[in-house]
Order: C-alpha cells, then sequence, then structure tokens
C-alpha cells in the first residue's frame, strides 16, 4: 500500500486584516482565559501596544499579566523568568506581542507550563509530550510566521546553540494578523524579516517535504512577498505594501511549518547563535549562495517557483534558476544587506567557528530536507563563499 498523507496543522482560529489586533479581548474572553499572562518585549512596551492590549483585555473583564522582558534571539533564561512570573500569578492562558522573539518564547513558556523538565529537553522533531495553555499571537512583525508555525527557536546562551523545536503542541491557538502593526518597522527591520519570509516560501516550496497544498500556499505567500517587498523597504507608511508582506509572511509560516526549511536555515542559526546576527539578515547573507548551490537538485521546482513569484519570464528551468538567483544577489544589494564581514564579524573568528557551525548545521536536521543534501565539508565551503 502506497502512503503518501499531507499532514497539516494551523492555529483554529486566525483572524487577518487592518485592526484584527483589537479582537485580543474577545478572543481571550471566547478561550475563558480570565488571567493570560501577556508575554512581549521592552521595545513595544514602551511603544505603548502592550498597554494597548491590557486594555483592550480589561474592556472585556480580563485581567492580564505583563511579563515585558523577552530579548531578540529569546533565551533559556527568558522563557525561565517567563514561567516563573507565570506561575507566580497563577496565569491560565498566554498572550504574545512581537515579532518572532516574543511569540517564540510565549510558546515555550505556555508548553513549559504543562511539561517538566526544560524547554532543552524537547529540542527536534515531535518530542513535546503535553499541550500547553491556550496561547494568542499576535505577530509585529510580518517575518518570522511564528503566530502560525508549531516552531520555536531558543537560545542556549551557554552552548552557543539555536535549539529549533517543531510540535503540534506549540502552535498557537488562536492568531491576531494585523498589518497595521507593522507600520512602525524601519527599514532595516522589513528588510531583514522579510527575506526571512521570502526563504520561508522558497525553502518550503523546494523542501522534499512539501506537499500540493503547501506549495499552494508557498507559491502565493512568494508572489506576495517578491512583489511588495522593496515598496514595504523603501516607503514604511505604503500600507497596501504592509498588507501583502503581512498575508505573505503568515501563509509562508504555513508553508514552512508544514513542509519544513532546509540549507538555508539550517546553516543561519549556527550564525546567529555563535555571531548575534539577526535571524533574517542571516537568512539573506545565505540565500543566494545556497539556491545557486541547490537549483540542479530541482530546476523544475526553483524555475516555477522563479516565474510565478515574477522573477522570471524563461520557458527554459536553467535560464529561470539563474534569473532566480541574480535577482536575490539583487534584492540583498537593494535592501542594502551586508555579508558577514560587512556586519562586522572578523575573518579569524569566522573561519574558526565553520566547522563547528557545519555540524550544527546539519545536526538541526533542516539540510537533509534540502533538494541537495550537502555534506560537511560543502557547508563550510558555502559559508567561506558568503563571508564577503
Ligand atoms: N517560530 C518560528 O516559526 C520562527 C521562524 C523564523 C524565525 N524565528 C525566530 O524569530 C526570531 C526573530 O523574530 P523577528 O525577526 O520577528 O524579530 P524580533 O522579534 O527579534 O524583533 C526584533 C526587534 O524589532 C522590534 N520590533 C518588533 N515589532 C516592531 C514594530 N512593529 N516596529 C518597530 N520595531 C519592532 C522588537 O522590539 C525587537 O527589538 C529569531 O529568534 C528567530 O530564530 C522563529
Ligand atoms: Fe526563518
Amino acid at each position: 500500500m502506497s502512503v503518501n498523507l499531507a499532514r497539516l496543522n494551523i492555529p483554529s482560529t486566525l483572524v487577518i486584516g487592518g485592526g484584527a489586533s483589537r479582537q485580543v479581548g474577545s478572543e481571550a474572553r471566547r478561550l475563558r482565559l480570565q488571567r493570560p499572562l501577556v508575554v512581549t518585549d521592552p521595545f513595544l512596551q514602551k511603544s505603548g501596544l502592550a498597554q494597548r492590549v491590557l486594555d483592550d483585555l480589561a474592556a472585556e473583564g480580563v485581567h492580564g499579566e505583563l511579563f515585558a522582558d523577552v530579548q531578540p534571539d529569546p533565551t533559556l533564561a527568558n522563557v525561565h523568568t517567563g514561567l516563573d512570573r507565570l506561575r507566580q500569578a497563577g496565569c491560565d492562558g498566554v498572550i504574545a506581542i512581537g515579532g518572532g522573539s516574543s511569540i517564540d518564547c510565549a510558546k515555550a513558556v505556555a508548553v513549559m507550563s504543562r511539561n517538566t523538565g526544560s524547554i532543552g529537553d524537547y529540542m527536534g522533531y515531535h518530542k513535546v509530550p503535553q499541550p500547553g495553555l491556550p496561547l494568542i499571537a499576535i505577530p509585529t512583525t510580518s517575518g518570522t510566521g511564528s503566530e502560525v508555525t508549531k516552531v520555536t527557536v531558543i537560545t542556549d546562551a551557554e552552548r552557543q546553540v539555536k535549539m529549533m523545536l517543531l510540535d503540534a503542541h506549540l502552535l498557537p491557538t488562536a492568531a491576531l494578523v494585523d498589518y497595521e502593526l507593522t507600520l512602525t518597522m524601519p527599514a532595516g527591520l522589513t528588510a531583514a524579516v522579510g527575506v526571512d519570509s521570502l526563504t520561508h516560501a522558497l525553502e518550503a516550496y523546494v523542501s522534499k517535504k512539501a506537499n500540493p497544498v503547501t506549495d499552494l500556499v508557498a507559491l502565493e505567500a512568494g508572489r506576495l512577498i517578491a512583489g511588495n517587498l522593496r515598496a514595504a523597504f523603501q516607503e514604511p507608511g505604503n500600507r497596501p505594501a504592509r498588507e501583502a508582506m503581512m498575508r505573505g509572511a503568515t501563509l509562508a509560516g504555513i508553508a514552512f511549518s508544514n513542509a519544513s526549511v532546509a540549507l538555508v536555515h539550517g546553516m543561519s542559526r549556527p550564525i546567529g547563535a555563535y555571531f548575534h546576527v539577526p535571524h533574517g539578515l542571516s537568512n539573506a547573507m545565505l540565500l543566494p549562495a545556497v539556491t545557486a548551490f541547490s537549483v540542479d537538485a530541482a530546476p523544475e521546482r526553483y524555475a516555477h517557483f522563479a516565474r510565478h513569484v515574477g522573477c522570471s519570464a524563461a520557458a527554459d528551468d536553467a535560464t529561470a534558476c539563474r534569473e532566480l538567483v541574480a535577482e536575490l544577489e539583487k534584492l540583498n544589494r537593494d535592501l542594502r544587506v551586508p555579508s558577514p564581514r560587512e556586519y562586522g564579524i572578523a575573518r579569524e573568528r569566522f573561519d574558526e567557528a565553520m566547522a563547528q557551525m557545519a555540524q550544527d548545521a546539519l545536526a538541526s536536521g533542516s539540510p537533509g530536507f534540502n533538494p541537495r543534501v550537502p555534506t560537511a565539508e560543502e557547508i563550510v565551503t558555502l559559508y567561506r563563499q558568503c563571508y564577503g
């Protein structure tokens, strides 16, 4: 008997559109939350958004407990502090406001409130034993798609490892996807998170785990992102571009969460862990070279993606693949993405770390879903090529 099943996990409620975040009070009530922990970062506390959410909750008779200490690339310590706060306050749910960092930390806190040990015990695929408390995710960057993914990334600062966990128990219960929250993103952040979501769409489409549903979602995500990223970068207040980017990022999250990411993400996490490069930037640094390395293993997939998202009109696959790589290089130039060298990483430190970074990349499992699966030596060669 042939087994060819496609599994899709998505949050049970998605509210998408301008103003969606104002539904937080009614959504919390619908989930019967009385005292959720509101997880965010210091910037979003200062901006007043966290207070607005607390007020919207209060208007529905829900008391939110604020935890605003999440740092970019959240650490084990962030998760432990959040968990202590949740237990002290007797919270019955979690609400995340922010980029991937706040949402990932909130996912870890929600899940660890119902499991023993440390979040690090559950690194890898499908290892979380018990579901966590209900979680409402409100993204403020159009990037990671974490609001719809069954993934969390937590940094073990001591071991310098970005731990990736994938499990359906990490899915938010509800996501309120409100592009108006992204209008304040500065150009640099827009570029980094935008290339992250473009990478999600492309890697999901070429992944060995892609299925017919993730294909549809990945292609539409790629079209929206490739068609609107430059406009969002150049004009932060361009509402149609922001709206398209937000929808694209969320769709790209649905695609990669169910089809996996691949070699770019596998190689990107170690750069983040060793050199503290923001996630989207480290992806962008790698995307053109890793795509050039991979295209020959699935030329028809890369070519179809290139044509669908508007990077190429060539009928011939090899030309479309070349044009895709050229467009990714041009996009990096237009978005002023630095190479690792331009970012300020010393060559000796980068060279020294490459062998271990290649091992960490392979250990994450993501490179195994790439159309061309590299050896550790090939990964080192790619790192060297990208250094700049
Ligand atoms: N769980 C997943 O599926 C998944 C997928 C990809 C990446 N990630 C992880 O997500 C993290 C990165 O998340 P991110 O790129 O969204 O950034 P982030 O959450 O780290 O935020 C970066 C900075 O932008 C600020 N910011 C957030 N929203 C803003 C807004 N609207 N206006 C102005 N500033 C704003 C934040 O305060 C912070 O200082 C990484 O740790 C990465 O590994 C997770
Ligand atoms: Fe990503």
